[in-house]
């Protein structure tokens, strides 16, 4: 990660259009490659994306004593053949990467014990993990907390149980998930996160030799197995990727396809481009979105899947600051994901904000300017909205934006953006 980066960005570009290729989607990758750890032989995971997120959790599964080879095809061969882990890396490295938390579940599950920092809060909100807790305690694991440290452990193993979450956590499904398939007897999920995620995990254990099923319903039921082995994967493309390039051509109402896309895990993206008045040609694995006018005001509020994905929010609130009327939007998963807002509005935007909803009057044009990009989606809003901008527009701390996009500016520039990152 590089500290004190900048995009330039020259706004409105003639010739922006054409296709992009989607990477694997990171927030696949990060539990799959903790999952890995379940087993003593070597996983092969492909379609890895290169982000400082994916580096960031190879540093930490090496800092456990595991072997991590990075490919040049883009795949990592992950092999945890260990009597146990090391102590790993401290509170420095966790903290950057709140999915560290999901290192909990191999531990626990193989070893009997789980020793994390605390991942605290984040810009987005509080991320509490109390829901992963309280299903690692409802499988029989004791938890200790204190400096900053949080403890597992379950010297006899886990055993299976029934576990209600009190909300559809991606996070406490999927640590949940994997910690289930070696405890004795059966686990089941009630209240699951249904993301296309959870069910690329669940396809993942599967072929390591779990037994998974109902992934992508509600009710996820796990049957443990005393031992699992190595498998090949290739992961999920990057809903989200795709989703913020489909946002950065409507809002200059140019052609573009998204190419190695998933459709389907992008409905609710596409009914509200339809709402909009764009039409977007979807194919096996592509979406063509055709060129079109000014977008229609329309009203979004983010839900668990298959609602609107809170990890699309800010970019598609940045189509809607040059929108034709007034829309809202109404962020329900996470308590502090506006903080776009106030950038937003430095570039012309007329945003208003009561509580978690915003009400957002379209403007015919947004002027760039000198913004900060305050998480990953937020940066990637303030991206969107330069794009469209007259004039130029400086974006700082674009190590948020680098997090989550591989190759974000190569491929901007493929498309024909003015694009320039600055160190
Ligand atoms: C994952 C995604 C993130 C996405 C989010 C929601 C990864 C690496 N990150 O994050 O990009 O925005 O899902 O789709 O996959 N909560 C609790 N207690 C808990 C756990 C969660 O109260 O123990 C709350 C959170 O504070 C939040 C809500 O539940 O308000 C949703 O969080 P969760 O689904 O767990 O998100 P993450 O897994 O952290």
């Amino acid at each position: 990660m590089i500290p004190m980066a900048n995009y330039i960005i020259s706004g409105s570009p003639k010739n922006f259009g054409g296709s992009v290729n989607i990477s694997g989607s990171k927030n696949s990758a990060l539990p799959i490659m903790t999952a890995a750890l379940l087993s003593a032989d070597c996983s092969r995971i492909h379609n890895l994306p290169r982000l400082s997120d994916t580096m960031v959790m190879c540093d930490i599964i090496s800092s456990l004593g595991c072997a991590v080879q990075r490919e040049p095809d883009g795949s990592v061969v992950i092999s945890a053949d260990i009597s146990r882990p090391k102590r790993s890396c401290g509170y420095e490295m966790f903290s950057k990467l709140r999915a560290s938390v999901l290192i909990m579940a191999p531990l626990l599950a193989r070893f009997g014990k789980a020793k994390i920092p605390l991942p605290g809060g984040c810009k987005i909100g509080a991320r509490p993990i109390d829901l992963h807790l309280k299903g690692f305690t409802a499988m029989g694991a004791k938890i200790r907390q204190g400096h900053g440290f949080i403890e597992a452990s379950a010297p006899s193993g886990l055993t299976g149980c029934r576990i209600y979450l009190d909300f559809p956590s991606v996070g406490a499904t999927e640590n949940l998930m994997t910690a289930a398939c070696l405890a004795d007897g059966a686990t089941t999920i009630l209240n699951a996160a249904n993301e296309p995620e959870i069910c690329d995990l669940a396809d993942f254990l599967n072929g390591m030799g779990a037994k998974v099923s109902g992934a992508g319903t509600d009710t996820v039921t796990i049957t443990g197995t005393p031992r699992l082995h190595g498998c090949e994967h290739t992961i999920i493309p990057d809903r989200i990727e795709a989703g913020t390039f489909l946002v950065f051509a409507a809002g200059l109402g140019t052609e573009l396809i998204v190419r190695n896309a998933e459709p389907k895990h992008l409905k609710p993206l596409l009914a509200k481009l339809g709402e909009m008045g764009f039409d977007c040609e979807a194919g096996s694995d592509f979406i063509d979105l055709h060129p079109s006018g000014r977008p229609k005001a329309v009203d979004i509020k983010t839900m668990p899947y298959p609602g609107f994905p809170t990890d699309l929010q800010a970019q598609a609130m940045a189509l809607l600051t040059t929108g034709d009327g007034s829309g809202m939007v109404v962020e329900t998963i996470f308590e502090n994901r506006f903080t776009h807002i106030p950038e937003l509005c430095r570039m012309g935007a007329q945003i208003k904000t009561e509580g978690n909803a915003a009400f957002i009057k379209g403007v015919r044009h947004l002027s760039g300017a000198e913004v900060r990009a305050t998480d990953l989606r937020a940066g990637a809003a303030l991206v969107a909205a330069a794009l469209k901008a007259g004039g130029k527009s400086v974006i700082h701390n674009i190590e948020h934006i680098e997090r989550g996009y591989e190759s974000f500016t190569d491929k901007l520039r493929n498309l024909g953006a003015d694009i320039r990152r600055e160190d």
